[in-house]
């Protein structure tokens, strides 16, 4: 449903400079605080809808069994999964339900197929495969034809790891913090498969390149959400071809409801929309009973666990950074190529590297995880006790996650910190050589 209102559209422009106000201490380079607004805000754009679904309530309890059913569900899989897993692969599957999971050496273990051998593993895990009925081999077509279109533009950085990184992260979610009991079997299958897709056939180049050059994609979305729109687009295409289609057992009303969710999930991975979607969550759970939307909330997940790497160990997250900023600059070089002006940290003679890493964690990923984490504690408190059995200090969480990207996040900061040192060392002599140029020419 669209919002088109000016004043509502205006009010909310308005609350997204706000928000990048507050969070904008002067210490921030003018090149970095115009990244954060061009990136994370957004000019245009409909209104999401609101759904009136109530959340269900569910028990710490759940959390507890949740261990035991994917301990049995996994040993499952060793018994009877058609597809085989070479040993090396499954040496690295055992770290799956790790925070820091090495999405790197998977891929090496399975030869450049992270995709098929991870999210095979997930979904029969989960018992998807089996409760959706899904036919083992038309299961692999369809994760092979993911992996390929990830890898159709060799992008250095939103390629098949990236997908499966987020597909992880998003099962570390599901499980380590007991989301999964508060899903239905369709929601968790929406869930995994939109992380799975959310990136599919990426371009690596960003929506602002699609819109300023004027590609075929920007002109078939108008502009809007263009890269989100074709990876939801193209993935649903592949699902209708009759040997890559998983759902052909779902029911009507089934199919339905995981198209609905697998869309809003996907769109809602569009950066422009960041800070009205923090801002967003962040109301509601002010509320004194607040009722938190299934598809607001997978959403909120998955936009967190796609700019999770600053929460990851500091390898892992230096790697991914170093595979985007160098996607980052081959889009810049095919701006000067085209004459235009350079999208914000793509110029690859001038940049602060570690400055806008730092921007990056404390103005975007470390409050979305702070706001993620305070939701999840919201959804998955254990029901009301009954009068004379409160807890003995009202100040107590009901219920408190263990967050294991909170040390990594300051951890990487600190490291970035230390770059951005030698980084302004750096520019200043960069600086004082231009200087002296111009003068050495003219004699
Ligand atoms: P995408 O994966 O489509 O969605 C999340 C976006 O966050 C990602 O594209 C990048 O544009 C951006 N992003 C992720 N990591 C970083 C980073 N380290 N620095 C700057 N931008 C990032
Ligand atoms: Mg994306
Ligand atoms: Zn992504």
């Amino acid at each position: 449903m669209h919002n088109g209102q000016g004043s509502a559209k205006k009010r909310r422009l308005a609350d997204e400079d706000d928000e990048l106000s507050e969070v904008q201490p002067d210490a921030v380079p003018p090149e970095v605080r115009e990244w954060l607004a061009s990136t994370f805000t957004r000019q245009l754009g409909p209104t999401r809808r609101k759904s009136d679904e109530k959340p269900k309530f569910k028990s710490v309890a759940h959390a507890i069994r949740a261990g035991i059913f994917v301990d049995r569900i996994y040993r499952r899989v060793n018994h009877t999964a058609l597809m085989q897993f070479p040993p090396e692969v499954v040496k690295v599957l055992k770290t799956l339900d790790d925070w820091s999971f090495d999405v790197f050496a998977l891929h090496e273990s399975t030869q450049g197929q992270p995709i098929k051998f991870l999210s095979y593993d997930l979904l029969n895990r989960y018992g998807i495969l089996h409760k959706f009925k899904m036919v083992p081999a038309t299961l692999e077509n369809f994760l092979l034809r993911i992996e390929e279109g990830y890898c159709k533009y060799k992008n250095p950085y939103h390629n098949n790891l990236h997908a499966t990184d987020v597909t992880q992260t998003v099962h570390y979610m599901l499980c380590k913090t007991g989301l999964m009991n508060w899903l239905t079997d369709l929601e968790i299958f929406a869930t995994l498969i939109a992380a799975l897709i959310h990136d599919f056939e990426h371009t690596g180049t960003t929506n602002n390149f699609h819109v300023m050059s004027g590609t075929e994609a920007a002109l078939l979305y108008n502009d809007r959400a263009v890269l989100e729109n074709h990876h939801i687009s193209a993935s649903f295409r592949l699902l209708k071809e009759d040997d890559c289609n998983i759902l052909q057992n779902l029911s009507r009303e089934e199919y339905r409801e995981f198209r609905t969710l697998v869309i809003d999930m996907v769109l809602a991975t569009d950066m422009s929309f960041h800070f009205q979607q923090l801002k967003n969550m962040r109301n509601l759970l002010t509320l004194a009973e607040p009722s938190v939307d299934k598809s607001k909330a997978l959403s909120l997940v998955l936009h967190c666990c796609d700019i999770s790497h600053p929460a990851k160990k500091w390898e892992l997250h230096y790697r991914w950074t170093t595979s985007l900023l160098e996607e980052f600059f081959r889009q810049g070089d095919k701006e000067r190529e085209l004459g235009l002006p350079f999208s914000p940290l793509c110029d690859r003679n001038n940049i602060m590297i570690a400055e806008s890493q730092i921007g990056f964690i404390d103005f975007i990923v470390d409050p979305s995880m702070t706001v993620c984490s305070d939701m999840l504690e919201v959804i998955l408190a254990p029901e009301k006790p009954p009068v004379g059995k409160e807890r003995e200090n009202e100040n107590t969480p009901a219920f408190s996650l263990v967050k294991p990207w909170v040390v990594s996040l300051a951890e990487n900061k600190k490291h970035w910190k230390e770059k951005a040192v030698t980084e302004a060392v750096q520019k200043k002599q960069n600086e004082d050589v231009k200087v002296d140029v111009p003068t050495t020419k003219a004699e």
